[in-house]
C-alpha cells in the first residue's frame, strides 16, 4: 500500500508516468468511465477547500467510483475531541482511499501510519501541498512540453506558500532549472529551502523583491496568495495582502510565451483584466487538476485500464 505525503514519494520515472496517465485521460476519459466502479473516495478536510476537495470528489465520479467525507473539522468528530489516527482507522473501514487536508503539518502522515487504505496529503499546514504539485508540473508539461531547462519565478508570500515549498521540492530534480523568488523581506522562502534545497543540491537562484525587474527573464511565473490564515496579526497581513498584483501593464514585459500559473484562491495578486491573456493559464490549470488526481487514484489503488 502506498500513500503520496510529498511529491518525492514519486521518483522521476513514477511522475512521468503519472503524467503520461494523466495526458491520456484527458485525451479520452471514456475509456476511465468505470475505472472505479464500486470504490469510494473520503475526502477528509479539517481546513477550506473548494478545488483540491471538490476535483478530487469529481476525479472519483469520473472514475465511476463514489464518494463520502467532511469539509470541515466542526462539521467531523475532531470537533469533539477525535485525534487524526482514530479517524483514519474508522475511515478505512468505509473508503478505499482518502485525501486529507489539515491545519497541522505532518498529521495527514500520523495518519497514514495507522491507516488500512491509501492516504493523500491533500495539503498540511504551511508545509506541503503534493497533489497542487502534480497539478502545476501538468500544467507546465502539456504547455511548454518540457519540464527541464527553464527559468521558474515564484512570487508573493513564499513563506507560508506550501504549494511553492512543494514545487520547488518537485522541480529541482529535472536538469537546467533554475528559480526566481520574488518576495517582500518578511514573505521570504524559509532557510529549510534555501539553506536545504536549494544551496545544498546547488539549484541555481536569485531573490529580488520587484516582479517587474524579474518578469522578462521568465519562463514560468508563478503566483501565489498572501496566506492569510497562517499570519499570527492582521496588522501584518494587511500591510502585506496586495504587496504584488500582477496587471495587464507588468505582463507586457513578459516573453509572449511565458505561463501565468496561480495555485487559487486568488485574491488581489492578479487583476482579472489579465484573465483574457493568453499567458494565463490558471483556469486551464485547474482542470488539469482532475486529470492528474484521476491518475493518482488509479496509481494508488493499482488499477491499470487497457
Ligand atoms: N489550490 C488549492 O489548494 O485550492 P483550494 O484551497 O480551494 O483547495
Amino acid at each position: 500500500m502506498r500513500h503520496l505525503m510529498s511529491p518525492l514519494d514519486l521518483s522521476v520515472d513514477e511522475l512521468d508516468e503519472l503524467l503520461n496517465l494523466a495526458n491520456d485521460i484527458e485525451k479520452h476519459p471514456e475509456k476511465y468511465a468505470h475505472a472505479c466502479d464500486g470504490k469510494k473516495l473520503a475526502t477528509c478536510f479539517y481546513e477550506p477547500s473548494t478545488r483540491t476537495r471538490l476535483s478530487f470528489e469529481a476525479a472519483m465520479l469520473n472514475l465511476g467510483g463514489s464518494v463520502l467525507g467532511f469539509a470541515s473539522a466542526d462539521s467531523s468528530s475532531a470537533a469533539k475531541g477525535e485525534s487524526v489516527s482514530d479517524t483514519i482507522r474508522i475511515i478505512s473501514c468505509y473508503a478505499d482511499i482518502c485525501a486529507m487536508r489539515h491545519p497541522k503539518e505532518g498529521a495527514p502522515l500520523v495518519a497514514s501510519q495507522k491507516s488500512q487504505i491509501p492516504v493523500i496529503n491533500a495539503g498540511d499546514g504551511g508545509h506541503q501541498h503534493p497533489t497542487q504539485t502534480l497539478t502545476d508540473l501538468l500544467t507546465i508539461r502539456s504547455l511548454k512540453g518540457r519540464l527541464d531547462n527553464m527559468t521558474i519565478g515564484l512570487c508573493g508570500d513564499l513563506k507560508f506558500g506550501r504549494t511553492v515549498h512543494s514545487l520547488i521540492n518537485a522541480l529541482i530534480r529535472y536538469p537546467g532549472i533554475r528559480f526566481v523568488l520574488i518576495s517582500p523581506e518578511e514573505l521570504k522562502i524559509p532557510s529549510y529551502i534555501r539553506e536545504d534545497v536549494l544551496k545544498a543540491k546547488q539549484i541555481p537562484f536569485t531573490e529580488v523583491e520587484r516582479l517587474e525587474d524579474a518578469i522578462p527573464e521568465l519562463d514560468v511565473l508563478y503566483m501565489n496568495r498572501v496566506q492569510k490564515e497562517r499570519f499570527f496579526n492582521e496588522e501584518d497581513y494587511v500591510r502585506l495582502k496586495d504587496f504584488y498584483i500582477l496587471t495587464r501593464e507588468k505582463l507586457s514585459l513578459a516573453r509572449e510565451d511565458m505561463l501565468v500559473l496561480h495555485p487559487l484562491p486568488r485574491v488581489n495578486e492578479i487583476s482579472v483584466e489579465v484573465d483574457d491573456d493568453p499567458r494565463a493559464v490558471y483556469f486551464k490549470q485547474a482542470q488539469y487538476g482532475v486529470y492528474v488526481r484521476m491518475a493518482l487514484i488509479l496509481t494508488l489503488l493499482g488499477i491499470s485500464v487497457e
